[in-house]
């Protein structure tokens, strides 16, 4: 696997958006372990895990996932400052929401990756059975199916996970990553 240069050791959120089923914690794990093993230290913050504790007082109306993501950008900058890299897997379906956690970084700190993945391979991978549950009604304002999901305008990098295994997915990744 190629490396990054040493350059690029500054640390970085790397910010993982797509919908549900779309592969950024798959994407998130394998990373991890690319960056670990070249000896980048990095944590994951991915929403399903961060929704359990720290955030476990939020919902998924559209004030509550702002608050979702600012409280993880905050975590970011604290890992950051550690001098970690962040792999943030997060639905983050709102441009606005997205744009409000880049700011709060500095240049080249804040990398934002979009996990394109249509809805339909989405629903029909539905690991979790999220999908099915929304289409009968069972979850509200569920992402892709009942609540929207804004695309990136100017995402830094896109991964085509319709596309692209989770092999070439994260060797994409890297590459992408070593140019910024
Ligand atoms: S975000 O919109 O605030 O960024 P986040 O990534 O933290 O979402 O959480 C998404 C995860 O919560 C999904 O992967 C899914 O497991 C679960 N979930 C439960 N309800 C919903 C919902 N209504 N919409 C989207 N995801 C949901």
């Amino acid at each position: 696997m190629k490396s990054i240069k040493k350059s690029s050791f500054t640390p970085k959120v790397i910010w993982l958006t797509g919908l549900s089923g779309s592969g950024k914690t798959t994407l998130a794990t394998h990373l991890k372990e690319v960056l670990m093993e070249q000896g980048y230290p990095c944590y994951i913050l991915d929403g399903d895990q961060v929704r359990k504790g720290l955030n476990q007082d939020l919902g998924f109306s559209p004030t509550d996932r702002k608050e979702n993501l600012r409280r993880i950008g905050e975590v970011s900058k604290l890992f950051l400052d550690a001098g970690l890299f962040v792999i943030a897997a997060l639905i983050s379906p709102h441009e606005e929401d997205r744009q409000m956690v880049k700011r709060m970084f500095g240049p080249g700190q804040f990398v934002e990756v979009y996990v394109n993945c249509s809805l339909e391979v989405c629903e029909a991978r539905d690991p979790k059975g999220l999908y099915l549950k929304a289409r009968k009604g069972e979850i509200l304002h569920f992402t892709g199916v009942s609540a929207p999901y804004e695309i990136p305008n100017k995402p830094d990098i896109i991964i085509d996970t319709e596309l692209l295994d989770i092999k070439n997915s994260i060797a994409k990744l890297m590459q992408e990553l070593d140019k910024l």
